[in-house]
């Protein structure tokens, strides 16, 4: 508690500020019933007179307040919205359709103060390194400013210089998100995700976002991944001029697919660049599992001949081979409205416990999901559709993807967005096909093989060192008297019918024994001359025990045979 109550103090201004805008927006209520208004003294004046919300948007849905407070609330919560935007396995829809609208343009930084962070990363070198930098900025976005420059050898570049200060903003955010992430955990019972979880990830996702040196690093590796493709390319990092807040590209003279009218490109150029997008994204995703994770049109450029340069490597991806082979086998599921196939995927996917979840429920939700694509060619697909789809299921089942897996899927429906602009003709599954059939190709292949192996034997592992502790489980249940099984009814009633008719067979062989030894001591000790009492009881008794034993006979050899036929229509039946 100490060490949060000094993140309070520290984050004080901010924090109050946080407050002010949920209280404009018409959280109030949230606020105070949280608690989340004592961390600030009232004295601090944030239920004076705004301490009601501002009529104008009490008409507003909660889903827009919230959008309008967070693009008040600036970079960190745009951030934040926008990545959940597109976690349909975490919002509701209303939620995630309200953010994908967050704006991140934001106000531009005067250039003095560009220059300003330049010379703190380059003390003294700012002139040595470039010729000029360009004071109008090409874009300014919520962590990055982008300004064309020259390198000292004439070479055009582009800089994308952090906004000063933005680390600040971003390290006090992320200890109020955490803070938020904790209250929201109390204060509902069942939110459908983990948001302390939640926090956690995203503020790692933000940590690599702002250093500029690991987008550089991912852009290098695209660009070496790519250098055998003449027509996918990334920009060349120049690393003489690049630090953790200042990246150095290459300058891209092409045109950005997000500003290209109706007329840019021919409709054959116009088909080439989806199909190049198209490629790299299948390439990335499923065959290097290694993605540029936000492929939108502001992040790529067409060159005349219909090449594309993937811009922004900030957000990558990566993916093992098991998911990148789920992923085809889900989408090849789809293909053949295979339902258990496409099943199987979800639950290797989410990484969900079967004995947690209604697996009956579930499957037949997948089985009505599958279904609408039956009859449906295979062109008509809309992989995006399925995907999302995909998304919904496991959400209405509290599950959650895996991040990555996330950003896979997003990468593809976004290239598949792009396409369907730009060729509407586009048959995006068809195209995908070869590397779909490769990954599930090469499933048996020796190396694929031995790669199972080994990943088999180290959860048998797992299993063997987990051995113990479920054995001494069990052995205490045991001991508590809590350990049940289930029989199946029916295999008891059979034994308990066989069983009664033995016990029956020895007390009737057992009557007929005692009646036989009975009659064999009257016969013997009645006179044998004459006709007696005993005599004809003795012999009375032997008849009926005859009687009583042909009759035994008979019921158990006709029980034997029953017994046969039932083995034998067992058998045909399992045949
Ligand atoms: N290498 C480049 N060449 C030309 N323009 C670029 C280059 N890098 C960035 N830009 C321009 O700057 C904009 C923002 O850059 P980007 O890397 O996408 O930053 P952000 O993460 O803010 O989206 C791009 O949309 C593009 O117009
Ligand atoms: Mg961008």
């Amino acid at each position: 508690m100490p060490v949060q109550l000094a993140h309070q103090l520290r984050n004080l201004g901010r924090y109050r500020q946080i407050l002010s805008v949920l209280i404009k927006y018409g959280f109030a209520d949230f606020v105070r019933h949280t608690g989340l208004s004592a961390v600030v003294s009232r004295s601090l004046g944030i239920f004076g007179n705004r301490g009601r919300s501002e009529a104008e948007f009490i008409q507003q849905s909660r889903e827009t307040r919230l959008r309008l407070a967070i693009e008040e609330l600036g970079p960190t919560f745009i951030k934040l919205g926008q990545v959940l935007s597109t976690r349909r396995d975490l919002v509701p829809d209303e939620v995630a359709e309200e953010f994908a609208r967050l704006q991140s343009d934001c106000p531009v930084v005067p250039f003095d103060q560009i220059k300003a962070q330049l010379e703190r990363e380059f003390p003294g070198r700012v002139d040595e390194i470039f010729q000029s930098i360009e004071e109008m900025p090409i874009a300014a976005a919520s962590m990055a400013q982008a300004h064309r420059a020259t390198l000292a050898d004439g070479q055009k570049v582009v800089l994308k210089i952090l906004r000063p200060g933005i680390e600040d903003i971003l390290s006090s955010d992320m200890e109020i998100l955490q803070f938020i992430a904790g209250v929201v955990e109390d204060y509902f019972e069942n939110v459908g995700f983990d948001p302390i979880a939640v926090a956690e990830e995203f503020s790692r996702e933000l940590k690599r976002e702002v250093d500029l040196m690991q987008e550089g690093r991912s852009t290098d590796n695209l660009r070496a991944a790519f250098s055998d493709d003449p027509s996918i390319d990334f920009p060349k990092v120049y690393w003489q001029a690049t630090t953790k807040r200042v990246l150095c590209l290459q300058e891209i003279e092409a045109e950005l697919l997000a500003n290209i009218g109706p007329d840019t490109f021919s409709q054959e150029i116009r088909t080439k660049i989806v199909e190049n997008g198209s490629r790299a994204v299948f390439r990335m995703t499923l065959e290097m599992g290694f993605f540029h994770a936000d492929p939108h049109p502001g992040n790529i450029f067409a060159r005349p001949d219909g090449g594309i340069i993937f811009i922004d490597c900030g957000m990558v991806g990566h993916v093992d081979h098991e998911t990148r082979l789920h992923i085809a086998e889900l989408v090849y599921g789809v293909t053949r409205n295979d339902a258990d196939e496409v099943m199987n995927c979800a639950l290797a996917l989410a990484e969900m416990d079967p004995d947690k979840i209604d697996i009956r429920r579930a499957r037949s939700d997948v089985q009505q999901m599958v279904d609408q694509f039956i009859g449906v060619e295979m062109d008509r697909i809309d992989l995006g559709q399925v995907l999302d789809d995909f998304f919904q299921t496991l959400r209405r089942y509290g599950l959650q993807c895996p991040p990555d897996v996330v950003l896979l899927i997003k990468a593809m429906s976004t290239i598949e967005g792009v396409g369907a602009k730009l060729d509407p003709s586009f048959d995006m599954v068809t195209f995908a096909h070869p590397y779909i059939a490769k990954l599930l190709k090469d499933r048996y292949s020796p190396k694929a093989i031995a790669r199972r192996v080994k990943i088999a034997s180290e959860s048998y592992l797992r299993a063997a060192e987990k051995l113990p502790s479920d054995i001494t489980a069990i052995m205490r249940k045991i001991r508590r008297n809590e350990l049940k099984f289930d029989f199946e009814l029916r295999r008891i009633e059979e034994l308990i019918e066989t069983v009664e008719s033995a016990t029956d067979n020895v007390a009737h062989s057992l009557l007929i024994s005692a009646i036989v030894i009975a009659s064999a001591i009257l016969v013997h000790s009645a006179p044998s001359d004459t006709i007696s009492l005993l005599g004809t009881l003795g012999v009375i008794g032997f008849l009926t025990a005859s009687l009583m034993g042909f009759s035994l006979m008979f019921k158990s050899w006709r029980h034997r045979r029953a017994s046969r036929m039932m083995v034998k229509r067992a058998r045909k039946r399992r045949k």
